[in-house]
């Protein structure tokens, strides 16, 4: 991801800052359309991974669907040309607003949490004279043996509605004259590298697909959401994610009736490897137990790491990259990675909050104040979370085509 020509370019940017490798972006795209079209599946992008306007361009370019959880990001979808009626609109607290501006765009479909939604959503679909598409976002308690913030699909979650209230909500499904009734959702949660808790999803859409047949219900689509994970510790190793396994799992353990089509949100599988968030070593300073190496970035750039103490793979580029390539020229020998001295860091930031850590006891190269230093894997959930805390600047964005 980092050639000696990058990191060149680098040397000229003021840190922090967001780097995407544009040209990894499309050969993800690629994979996943090529994947995901071998079995007739349709992918919506979950904007909420990352609404960069060049991000969501190549997105949208490589020909799919958008699935938004705030009329803004509605907005922004159309703005970079997704068609109004590739959009999935999902989201346990959508306002009036929120509700009208989409029906006016006609959108795909509603993805329903709750009666009092799908009421709403009835009575303001008749005040604009216009029919809502929905699919009931049904909670199928599912456990995705992931972080318990990133959980969605498990009863005590707010998300969903429980099978158990399935019977009222087709009740006033039927007096919900300004709704159709199209489809059926699932979102379990996030980062789940498990295949199987994908094919559980499966097994309980099947059943829940026939109780709803047995009592004269037929849908035209089921929507299983995203989650699909992603190698946080070998970025290199795993650049784009398996979505041929991911796909097969559902072609071949969700059963499809006639006509009806699979649909998917992906976020951070699309976007996550293409994106680094690049900072530079501001101070080392010795602590009683360890080394801090303190960086111009913090969570205000990159949340992830005090939100739910993730993962993200750190590296110090100018001695990794830079300096081997520098010895390379200078003396005709390369520096393999690891024959610089290692030191064991905290690597954390400068935000006034002692969660503002990227990192606890990381090998590095010995670090110099100056020193690039790559935050791997971020491209997802990294700069749309990103808040100006401590007053900081919102971060920048650069891209390598
Ligand atoms: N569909 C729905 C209804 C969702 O709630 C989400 C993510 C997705 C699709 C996309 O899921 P993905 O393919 O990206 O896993 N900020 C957290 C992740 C929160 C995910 C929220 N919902 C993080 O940084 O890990």
């Amino acid at each position: 991801m980092f050639s000696t020509v990058v990191l060149k370019k680098f040397e000229k940017i003021k840190t922090p800052f967001y780097y995407y490798d544009l040209s990894l972006l499309k050969k993800t795209l690629h994979v996943l359309t090529s994947s995901a079209g071998k079995f007739g599946f349709i992918v919506h992008y979950a904007l909420k991974a990352n609404a960069n306007k060049k991000i969501l361009h190549e997105i949208k370019n490589a020909g799919i669907g958008a699935d938004c959880v705030s009329g803004n990001e509605i907005k922004e979808a159309l703005a970079s040309g997704f068609k109004p009626g590739s959009v999935a609109f999902a989201g346990v607290g959508k306002t009036d607003e929120e509700i009208i501006y989409a029906l006016n765009k006609n959108i795909f479909c509603f993805n329903c949490e709750s009666q009092q939604e799908i009421e709403v959503i009835n009575a303001l679909a008749g005040k604009t004279g216009r029919t809502a598409r929905v699919a009931l976002r049904i909670n199928p308690d599912i456990n995705p043996n992931t972080h318990h913030y990133i959980t969605t699909g498990l009863e005590e979650n707010k998300f969903g509605i429980n099978k158990g209230d399935l019977e009222n909500v087709l009740k006033l499904l039927q007096k919900s004259k300004n709704i159709k009734l199209t489809g059926i959702h699932y979102h379990i949660g996030s980062q789940i590298t498990d295949l199987s808790s994908f094919k559980s999803l499966c097994i309980k859409s099947n059943e829940i697909q026939h109780w709803l047949n047995k009592r004269n219900v037929f849908i035209e689509h089921i929507n299983v959401g995203g989650g699909l994970g992603v190698d946080y510790h070998h970025p290199e190793k795993n650049m784009i994610p398996d979505f041929e396994s991911y796909f097969k799992m559902f072609h071949d353990f969700l059963e499809l009736q006639k006509n009806q089509k699979l649909h998917f949100e992906l976020g951070r599988s699309v976007a996550a490897q293409c994106g680094a968030l690049v900072s530079r070593a501001l101070f080392i300073k010795k602590g009683v137990q360890t080394n801090f190496l303190i960086l111009d970035a913090g969570m205000t750039e990159l949340i992830r790491p005090a939100l739910y103490q993730a993962y993200h793979k750190i590296e110090n580029i100018s001695a990794e990259v830079l300096r081997k390539s520098e010895s390379k020229t200078n003396k005709g020998k390369t520096l393999k990675s690891g024959d610089e001295n290692q030191i064991k860091y905290d690597v954390v930031g400068p935000i006034c909050e002692s969660s503002d850590c990227f990192g606890k006891g990381i090998m590095l190269p010995e670090t110099k104040r100056g020193d690039l230093i790559a935050i791997r894997t971020a491209g997802a959930y990294g700069e749309v979370m990103s808040s100006t805390y401590n007053l900081r600047k919102k971060v920048k964005a650069y891209f390598g085509k």
